[in-house]
């Protein structure tokens, strides 16, 4: 049988266009209307995605916001809440949720999880991330962000908590955190929930390479995402793994129609929805800097300090910027679209063709999928693309197993 490729659908309020909101075809209060995740759950499950994954940090998103009017990205049901809710409407798909390892305590965490894993039958999985974000920090104490360093060593001493919790064991005293007792939950249906990273900085990938099952990642080229590939897979030995522990799956934001011409006239219609006030404010967070304001929009991106936040984006960003000599309100406008992930335009052929490409060139074992606006744009690829990949059969048709690691085909943690 051919390899089948892993597909997320990457679920975010009105979706992953930053215009998405402003799209006449969005649901401009999704973040908060349930009937609204739930159809994207049902639609998600019956296209026979592996996961749906959900991204969170705990603070908003943009600057004046007007919660009153209910439009707003910044809001949003916290996840685990919303997952545990999706868990009694679905019975086979994955329910992934992000929690910071900087501003929980392993204890809850690994409880609040695995309570998901039980009531949704082995289901469930953690993406772990450090948040990286300074509006987020101010809400958890004045001491603001920490260094990226001290907050992988915090994130690394967590996971490993959290995962003894998971199997079982009690106790653990380290330098961070202290816990007493095994949790007050049996082992879960599939033997832990799945661990899910997204990491890209060299500590990043060590701890992915440590103790990740699927990891998440940003990539545009083929090159990129290759190489990204190679170098993770190929820590995992020192930690006594094998390559195939790890699913990677990058993020791709597909536009897609029946024909090409439909498709890049529904992509120019989203780009022209970008202000770029939004644009500039986004591409300031990935790049760490406050006042790109000041620098001319027309011209280059001036040299950056480096960055606390997330180098790896802010990399991504300059070496894209050096290489097709974008200004500033034209790398806004390229990145915004697609907040910094692999954007397609085209045909259900053309796009399972791209996503063939990665998956069989070693590039990739599936992909975390973004739509630009939701139902629609989750409808045309589970209606256009996924069929198209069945044909191909790189995809799956039924779901061979009842638990996440079932789905993606990952070992049972002893
Ligand atoms: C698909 C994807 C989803 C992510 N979701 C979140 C999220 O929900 N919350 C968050 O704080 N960071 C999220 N991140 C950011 C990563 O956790 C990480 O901070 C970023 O990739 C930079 O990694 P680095 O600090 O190791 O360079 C996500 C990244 C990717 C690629």
């Amino acid at each position: 049988m051919t390899a089948q490729m892993k597909l997320g659908a990457f679920l975010w309020a009105t979706g992953h266009h930053i215009a998405a909101w402003r799209h006449p075809k969005a649901h401009v209060k999704a973040g908060i209307d349930i009937d609204h995740y739930m159809a994207l759950a049902r639609t998600a499950e019956a296209a026979k995605f592996d996961m749906i994954f959900c991204e969170d940090a705990a603070g908003l998103r943009e600057a004046n916001v007007d919660i009153a009017s209910q439009t707003s990205r910044s809001i949003g049901f916290e996840p685990i809440s919303l997952l545990s809710a999706l868990a009694v409407q679905t019975s086979r798909i994955g329910l992934v949720s992000t929690a910071s390892t900087s501003y929980n305590e392993p204890y809850g965490l690994a409880r609040t999880f695995l309570s998901l894993d039980h009531l949704s039958g082995g289901r469930a999985g953690w993406n772990l991330v450090t948040s990286a974000s300074q509006i987020e920090a101010a809400n958890f104490g004045a001491a603001g962000l920490k260094p990226h360093a001290d907050r992988y060593e915090r994130a690394r001493e967590f996971a490993e908590a959290v995962t003894g919790l998971w199997r079982g064991k009690a106790g653990h005293d380290g330098q961070s955190f202290s816990v007493r007792d095994p949790l007050d939950l049996p082992r879960s249906p599939q033997g832990a929930p799945v661990m899910v990273q997204a990491g890209a900085s060299d500590v990043g990938r060590d701890l992915a390479a440590r103790t990740a099952d699927v990891v998440f990642t940003a990539a545009q080229t083929f090159e990129e995402a290759k190489a990204f590939y190679d170098d993770l897979k190929g820590r995992m030995a020192a930690y006594g793994r094998e390559p195939d522990d790890i699913k990677i799956m990058p993020g791709v934001a597909p536009v897609v129609a029946e024909t090409e011409a439909e498709a890049r006239e529904k992509f120019e219609e989203l780009q022209e929805l970008i202000p770029d006030d939004v644009g500039v404010a986004l591409l300031s967070s990935y790049l760490s800097i406050s006042d790109l304001w000041r620098h001319p929009l027309d011209g280059p991106l001036p040299d950056l300090p480096e960055s606390e936040g997330m180098k790896s984006r802010q990399a991504l960003v300059v070496e894209q910027s050096r290489r097709d000599g974008l200004s500033i309100r034209q790398l806004a406008r390229h990145f915004a679209g697609a907040r910094g992930h692999w954007r397609i335009v085209g045909t259900a052929v053309q796009v399972a063709d791209e996503l063939q490409a990665r998956f069989e060139g070693g590039a990739a074992d599936g992909f975390n999928v973004m739509p630009s606006y939701f139902p629609g744009e989750l409808d045309a690829f589970a209606t256009l693309v996924v069929p198209e990949l069945q044909r191909r059969g790189l995809f799956r048709k039924a779901y061979e197993g009842a638990t996440l690691r079932a789905h993606l085909g990952l070992r049972r943690p002893s």
